[in-house]
């Protein structure tokens, strides 16, 4: 059993002790009574994760640090009200099932699966203002926030939006619980989670290709008495969700201890991360979530030196549990090679139980030329391949990818075996924030890593 961070590593902790701390990336609201009343509904309100349920991703990321699994983490860039429906959940589960099979399959190697879903709702922010037509509001910062309309009314922070987010959130669990355990999730069933417009398509060809050999495997396990009956792993899948804990006012109110163990768990989520803007060692993020036992990612921006990500480990894992902190490094697809030899390094040097995961989005982000906000693929994808790369040559395990992405047949990254064009962008640009692979790119990703952990594992 591993031991607790908290109870052993979080001393002079509270639930509220980042109060105490300099915060950035959250809002003022102007109704602090309102604010009060929303935390305090919240903390009334029943948990959406179990700490179990915690422990038992730790346990599944210390295999993905020991270099024995894979980590896929990947969803909405923001999730949005207006957005909230079950296809789309459930397209964007299947559209993580299709990767995860072609991972597992394709390279041999178990796949931990967590949605950024169910709660991935604030957004830092670059600007605090966005001006229009020479008139200066707040910025949207995420639906759990604010509104996206461009008004005065829907700019201000209100905090009843808290309560909205999370009963959205609840209900998508609800139905990914559902989904995972329900049989839908029956590998089996493999050639019916391709999506009908990725059917045809080159991904789609590849992606049933892959199936047909997997059905014959089952089927050959099924002639020697191995079926969904005589193992379940074969019709359930475990699925855990995550976010930015970037709204310290609402992962607060979720925050409960565990009576049996005394360790404290923020329960609204599986796994929280730390984004590339509030990483800051005395700031309030990182005095937070030092005292949960979650998993904890910690995004790695070019900015960041290897002495700071020392002491950023130092702080949130000091008893170096393996499972407790993946690093999801998002540097650009030019800076990779130069940026995150050193980081790696000290984390070797310092005998440092990590999980390396790949952000291929955000340092990829550009202003396309009819305005719009995308991404490359060919710049993704080069990313990911400097990514394996370096750890390849630093003999560390390339351990996991965090991608934004959905099952619906949007157009917001340029390229791909789709070849979407700048011009193509306006069709189905729908992202609420950030722009998202479709599920014909997140196929195209899933091949190539399968083939990049294939070579790591014959170098091996
Ligand atoms: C994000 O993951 O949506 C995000 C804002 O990332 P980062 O903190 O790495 O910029
Ligand atoms: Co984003």
């Amino acid at each position: 059993m591993a031991e607790s961070v908290a109870k052993q590593g979080a001393e002079n902790w509270t639930p509220e002790s980042w109060t105490n701390k300099e915060i950035r990336q959250i809002p003022d609201y102007p109704d602090r009574a309102a604010l009060q009343t929303a935390q305090e509904k919240l903390g009334t309100y029943p948990p959406l994760i179990f700490a179990g349920e915690a422990r038992a991703l730790r346990e599944d990321l210390a295999k993905v640090a020991a270099g024995e699994a894979f980590l896929l983490q990947g969803g909405d860039c923001a999730e949005a009200f207006s957005a909230f429906r079950a296809g789309s959940i459930r397209d964007t589960f299947k559209v993580l099932l299709q990767m995860a099979v072609v991972l597992t399959f394709g390279a041999a190697c178990p796949v931990v699966k967590v949605g950024r879903l169910a709660g991935q709702f604030a957004k830092p922010r670059s600007s605090s203002t966005e001006t229009q037509n020479g008139i200066a509001l707040e910025s949207y910062r995420g639906d759990i926030i604010n509104d996206l309309a461009f008004t005065e009314e829907s700019r201000t922070p209100n905090p009843e939006r808290m309560i909205t987010a999370y009963t959205q959130a609840a209900a998508t669990l609800n139905l990914l619980r559902g989904f995972a355990r329900g049989g839908f999730a029956n590998l089996q069933d493999v050639h019916k989670w391709n999506l009908d417009f990725v059917g045809d398509s080159n991904q789609g060809t590849r992606y049933a290709a892959l199936a047909d050999r997997l059905t014959e495997t089952l089927d050959f396990m099924a002639a020697c008495g191995i079926t969904a009956e005589t193992m379940p792993q074969l019709k359930e899948t475990d699925f855990y969700t995550s976010h930015e804990a970037l709204l310290l006012p609402y992962e607060q109110a979720l925050t409960r201890i565990e009576d049996e163990t005394g360790e404290w768990y923020d329960c609204s989520a599986h796994m929280l991360w730390i984004g590339d803007r509030t990483r800051q060692t005395d700031g309030a993020h990182v005095e937070f979530l030092r005292g949960v036992n979650n998993p904890i990612g910690i995004k790695c921006g070019p900015s960041l030196p290897a002495d700071e990500l020392i002491t950023l480990l130092d702080i949130l894992n000091p008893l170096n549990i393996p499972g407790r902190i993946v690093l999801i490094t998002r540097m650009g697809a030019d800076k990779v090679q130069e940026g995150l030899p050193p980081l790696v390094r000290a984390v070797k040097a310092e005998g440092r139980s990590v999980v390396w995961s790949c952000d291929p989005m955000h340092g990829n982000t550009v202003k396309s030329n009819s305005g719009y906000k995308t991404r490359a693929f060919d710049r993704v994808m080069q990313e990911v391949t400097n990514f394996f790369a370096v750890h390849l040559a630093e003999g560390t395990h390339s351990g996991g990818i965090h991608i934004e992405m959905t099952g619906d047949d949007v157009t917001e990254c340029i390229g791909g075996a789709q070849a979407i064009t700048d011009e193509d962008l306006g069709d189905r640009y729908h992202t609420q924030c950030d722009p998202r692979l479709n599920a014909s790119q997140s196929l195209e990703l899933a091949f190539e890593m399968a083939e990049a952990l294939k070579r790591e594992r014959a170098a091996a």
